[in-house]
């Protein structure tokens, strides 16, 4: 079955990680038109707006995108074009499996994580001011409604896919009327879903619970800006950036892109790993029904990793970006 999927290469790492995938995918012999759109600082230098009319439009047409990492300039500049893309499309849920690759060593061997990051409001909002020199002040927007619907997509996750438990992350002993919100509302949540086990902790003692025994977790539903941090963390558990995936998913549309950022520091140099990438890639060929070759691609993947030979540098090997990507074409014809 053909496919027409818009594809935003981004910038940093995101064309050498967005081709890698283009390449895997056309060795697989996936029939796919990517329409591809520029986002960002590329995008500006173009068309004089960071997230183009077409873009959005592209992705309301086709209903699913794959998207590279994008730079957000630090303390100046414009607004983050992911936050922007995820409030626009209303992508309310991001989801990132954390799991153990095969022949990726790590400091945990049993990692297998759900995270649920709500994508829409929190400090994220982006509502900043001045409120005089040398006093600043960022709203924290937390809504009844936001908070409901990304409890009831983990719970609904959960419920999908046999997982254990949930695990509302939050810091409501300080923050009593938005995190309390939040609370309150994955409460409400957890009494529809009485079959699945459910409980709280509060965000720093889930980080340190986290680095000790990530096995005792399943699925974390948490605010953004928690869900952003503890992304991380949760990808250092499994070998890194490089290797863990994600997708934001609204009603109307889907958008698959990986943890990770637009790693300047190894921009243009052939050494991203694109597996993280990959991987989401693999869930959104999932999402759109192509669960057969996603299964091979996903397997080709495990056995290049499995054996060790062809590695980028943040897993411990030599190889470059276009070594790993030949590997996996290899295996996925052979
Ligand atoms: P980063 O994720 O880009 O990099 C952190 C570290 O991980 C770097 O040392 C980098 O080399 C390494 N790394 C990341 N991905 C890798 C990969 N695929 N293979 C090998 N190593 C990898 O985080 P950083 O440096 O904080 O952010 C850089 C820019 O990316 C910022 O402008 C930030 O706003 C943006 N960003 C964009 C995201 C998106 O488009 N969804 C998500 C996160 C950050």
């Amino acid at each position: 079955m053909s496919h027409v999927i818009t594809l935003i290469p981004g910038d940093g790492i995101g064309p050498e990680v967005t081709e890698s995938v283009v390449r895997i995918f056309k060795a697989a012999g996936l029939d796919i038109e990517w329409e591809r759109h520029d986002a960002g600082v590329i995008a500006f230098d173009k068309t004089k707006e960071t997230l183009p009319i077409a873009l959005l439009d592209s992705i309301k047409r086709n209903k699913v995108a794959l998207k590279g990492p994008v730079t957000t300039p630090i303390g100046q500049g414009f607004t983050s074009v992911n936050v922007g893309l995820r409030k626009a499309l209303d992508l309310y849920a991001n989801l990132r499996p954390v799991r153990n690759l095969p022949g990726v060593t790590s400091r945990y061997t049993d990692v297998d994580l759900v995270i649920v990051r709500e994508n829409t409001e929190d400090l994220y909002a982006g509502l900043e001011h001045e409120v005089v020199p040398g006093v600043v002040e960022s709203i924290k927007i937390i809504t009844e409604r936001a908070s409901t619907n990304i409890a009831r997509f983990a719970f609904e996750h959960a419920r999908t896919f046999n997982r254990k438990k949930v695990t509302a992350i939050h810091k409501a002993n300080i923050m009593k009327l938005s995190d309390g919100l939040f609370l309150q509302s994955c409460r409400n949540v957890a009494r529809e879903f009485i079959d699945i086990p459910y409980d709280e902790r509060i965000v720093d003692a889930a980080c340190m619970h986290l680095v000790m025994h990530p096995e005792k977790l399943d699925v974390l539903v948490l605010p953004n800006l928690y869900g952003d941090i503890v992304s991380d963390l949760c990808a250092g558990l499994v070998g890194g950036l490089g290797v863990v995936p994600g997708a934001n998913f609204g009603r109307e549309a889907a958008v698959f892109e990986a943890v990770h950022g637009s790693a300047p520091d190894i921009a243009l140099k052939n050494l991203a790993n694109p597996t993280a990438l990959l991987l989401s890639a693999l869930m959104m060929l999932d999402h759109i029904g192509e669960r057969a070759t996603a299964a091979k691609i996903r397997a080709a993947l495990d056995s290049v990793l499995m054996k060790g030979a062809v590695r980028t540098r943040d897993l411990g090997g030599e190889a470059s970006t276009t070594e790993f990507t030949d590997a996996i074409c290899r295996e996925v014809q052979a």
